[in-house]
């Protein structure tokens, strides 16, 4: 028994999704379908069309609710936009364009009625600003209805791909001591009373804190990744990361998807041909799986999508070192705000024009200078370059950030030196170079960055659901 009263039949029609409804091959079936109504239209024949979204797919299902039924009068003809409602109908082949199937309703039943007059997304067209707002309706658009299931499809692809390539998938901790990019943008975790800090003389006393020592959320899962790479080969983490950078920008988040792969033995260019793969494989994923979802992508929010995508999957990605895009930032003529010299990072106005002006497609830099990079890259020979690779793509900019690992140890150690880190807190991270060091690599993927990257939507916090930027965690 359910609480919602008997269907018209004594036996149970399956229930069934709108997507496997608006396939051809469900006509003739008897079904129930259960969703939110988008639009309500009331013939002048006396029946009224009911468009009907659960999620499952970009498209309604168009059911068709003839006055015979026994609440058409009191509730059908009263179902608002977002009223939620079970049906219980006969699929049909439909005569109108742009569907093959439609649902001959045997009986409604209402869940919930949405006011009208007091329902957020009554009206079509609301800005991505205002949906912001309304993080809790918004996956009722269809916009983000779209962005919801390319990121699932795009989850999904990376635990296929490295599960495909024998990389085990690692758990590594949220909780962390260690600051992996030495960025000391790290949100700090701890159990003391902020209103009362226990003191020892000026300094905040850890041993009274929870973990008795300082503890904060992980910028990175890379250097416990590298502690399994280091015994099991093959690695990828796949969680939440946390940045306390002030970065208002539409491409930061401070929690946002990394995934990151560590493999032992692989070089630099294994990397990147690692890396290649991995896009390759969810950009193909997403064109094959999501057609609907991306075709709306390109019709309304960017006209390039499907053939940049396209193109990516018939290319080979370019590399480039940075010496050379410095040489060509130079040459370009460009005006930039920031000044191009070969030490300085590269911003994302020269990134853009690498991608989308000169090579007008992803490019791979590496070999970047040692001052501007963490102390885990591997030292290149020429002692001024170090084995990183950034994975660069039009209008976004980077969306992989990767390298070659050191595993020397005397080198890492003067690396440690060089950006003032206490050897002692990487004890742990020292020892794989002490015994049996191995040549390995690997790289972080931002799901974010991607995800924008593929829907050509134009601020990240529009491609997670729930987005933590500073001053907003108001969901
Ligand atoms: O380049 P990043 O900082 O690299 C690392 O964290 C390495 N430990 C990864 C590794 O080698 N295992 O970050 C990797 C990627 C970036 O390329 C970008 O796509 C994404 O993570 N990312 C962000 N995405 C959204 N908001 C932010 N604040 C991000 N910071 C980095
Ligand atoms: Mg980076």
């Amino acid at each position: 028994m359910n609480n919602y009263g008997p269907l018209s039949t004594n036996i149970m029609p399956s229930k069934i999704s709108i997507a496997a409804t608006r396939k051809a091959e469900s006509v003739g079936q008897t079904v129930v379908i259960q969703g939110w109504v988008r639009t309500r239209r009331d013939s002048k024949g006396g029946f009224s069309f009911i468009e009907l979204n659960d999620g499952s797919c970009f498209g309604n299902i168009q059911v068709i609710a003839e006055a015979a039924l026994p609440n058409y009068e009191s509730e059908v003809k009263k179902l608002t936009v977002g009223s939620s409602v079970r049906v219980e109908g006969e699929v049909r082949a439909s005569p109108g364009k742009g569907q093959a199937t439609e649902v001959l309703a045997k009986n409604i039943l209402v869940y919930g009625i949405a006011d009208a007059e007091a329902y957020p997304l009554q009206k079509k067209g609301h800005s991505f600003e205002f949906l912001r707002t309304i993080a809790h309706l918004r996956p009722r658009t269809n916009t983000f209805g779209a962005i919801a299931r390319v990121r699932n499809c795009v989850c999904n692809s990376i635990h296929q791909y490295f599960q495909e390539e024998g990389f085990l998938y690692l758990h590594t901790p949220i909780i962390t001591a260690s600051d992996c990019e030495g960025a000391g943008a790290m949100f700090q975790v701890t159990t003391l009373p902020l209103d009362k800090l226990p003191t020892d003389g000026a300094k905040i006393d850890y041993h009274l804190d929870f973990f008795n020592r300082p503890s904060y959320l992980t910028v990175s899962g890379q250097l416990e990744g590298e502690t399994y790479a280091c015994g099991v080969g093959k690695i990828y983490t796949f969680g939440p990361t946390f940045r306390a950078e002030n970065s208002n920008t539409p491409r930061h988040l401070a929690e946002f998807w990394m995934v990151e792969p560590e493999a032992a033995f692989n070089d630099i260019f294994d990397n990147m041909d690692l890396a290649q793969g991995l896009l390759k494989r969810i950009f193909r994923d997403v064109l094959e799986k999501c057609p609907e979802d991306m075709q709306f992508f390109s019709e309304r929010i960017d006209k390039t999508v499907l053939e940049t995508l396209n193109h990516i999957l018939e290319s080979e990605f370019l590399h480039v070192s940075y010496t050379e895009a410095i040489a060509i930032l130079e040459k370009s003529g460009e005006k930039f705000e920031f000044p191009v010299a070969w030490g300085s990072d590269l911003q994302s106005e020269h990134e853009r024009f690498l991608t989308e002006k000169h090579f007008k497609c992803p490019v791979i830099l590496y070999d970047y200078p040692r001052t501007i990079k963490p102390f885990y890259m591997r030292l290149n020979d020429d002692e001024k370059t170090v084995r990183a690779m950034d994975v660069l793509v039009p209008k976004v900019g980077e969306i992989i950030g990767g390298s070659q690992r050191e595993e020397r140890l005397d080198v890492l150690e003067t690396r440690m030196a060089e950006q003032k880190l206490n050897p002692a807190d990487y004890w742990w991270y020292t020892d794989l170079r002490r015994y049996g060091t191995v040549p390995h690599a690997g790289f972080g993927l931002g799901v974010e960055r991607v995800l924008l990257f593929i829907t050509g939507m134009a601020n990240i916090r529009d491609v997670i659901p729930f987005p933590r930027t500073p001053g907003n965690a108001d969901f």
